[in-house]
């Protein structure tokens, strides 16, 4: 039996995705911090998954990560699906370090350990979601752009990494445009792909050991307008594309539960 384990299993995306391996006949570690979540899903197939609560942007994390995959009896394929990010520019510094310590630090976390464990034992796949939106900065929500753009740079230097030492380990990077949220707060989505048939491609991703997976041809499409776009053009479009809710700095409250809280 092969294992795996999810990291941001408790909703969306890594949810659907845990639960798709779970009947693919994988054992799966499903990591989150909403402990009722996990519980739930391991009430629904108790022979499949194994839970962790576990906040990735705090230090001891890995201990726990260890202990989980003795628990599965070892590791084939290690998912990192955990984001904290939202519409945000108000320049609140607190806010931007909460998205930099789950989206850069708990992820580079996860990515380095998990890649470690790989190379010792010689074989495995490491699957990390990053974003379109790490392709340009957004004044719509500028930290966690950058984060998902450090993302996708930290995952093509760490492939030519492990590929000098080991070619049967594969990293997949999963590249989204807007897919659908089971707790959406944002009204500005659109082209938004279902989660089933999101949930299908990455796995057909995973499964051919693709380098880079886009969810449907049209955000494939605009990705590669994004990467050839000027920067005067993108101010002007991003201009646009902010008036007129996102156009001033927000002040409200995070809609989205920050890491450690
Ligand atoms: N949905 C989209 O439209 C979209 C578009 C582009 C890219 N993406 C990327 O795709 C991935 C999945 O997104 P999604 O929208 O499907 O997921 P989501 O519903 O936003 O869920 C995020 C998951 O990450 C976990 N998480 C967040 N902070 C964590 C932390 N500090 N420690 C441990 N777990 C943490 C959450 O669990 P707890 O709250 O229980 O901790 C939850 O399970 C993310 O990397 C996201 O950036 C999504």
């Amino acid at each position: 039996m092969k294992s795996a384990i999810v990291v941001g299993a408790t909703s969306g995306m890594g949810q659907s995705l845990a639960m798709k391996l779970a009947q693919e006949g994988y054992r799966v570690g499903i990591v989150g911090r909403r402990t009722e979540r996990l519980n739930e899903m391991v009430r629904s197939n108790p022979e499949a998954f194994i839970p962790l609560t576990l906040d990735i942007s705090r230090e001891d994390a890995i201990r726990s990560l260890n202990t989980l995959v003795r628990d599965l009896g070892g590791l084939d394929l290690l998912v990192m699906a955990a984001a904290y990010g939202f519409p945000y520019n108000a320049l609140d510094h607190d806010v931007t370090v909460d998205i930099i310590s789950t989206n850069v630090r708990g992820f580079t976390m996860v990515v380095d350990w998990g890649l470690k464990l790989f190379l010792e034992q010689g074989s495995g796949q490491l699957v990390s979601f990053s974003s379109i939106a790490g392709m340009r900065g957004s004044g719509v929500d500028p930290a966690y752009c950058a984060a998902k753009a450090f993302q996708m740079n930290y995952l093509e230097g760490v492939r030519q990494v492990v590929d000098q030492h080991q070619k049967s380990i594969y990293i997949t990077e999963i590249r989204p445009g807007f897919v659908e949220k089971n707790d959406s707060h944002v009204e500005t989505r659109f082209w938004i792909d279902p989660l089933d048939k999101a949930t299908q491609r990455i796995y057909q991703g995973i499964h051919e050991n693709r380098k880079v997976v886009y969810l449907s041809k049209r955000w494939a499409f605009i990705a590669f307008l994004l990467s050839l776009v000027p920067k005067l053009w993108l101010e002007k479009l991003m201009q646009g594309y902010m008036q007129p809710d996102h156009a001033k700095p927000t002040m409200e409250p995070s809609p989205v539960r920050p890491p450690g809280k």
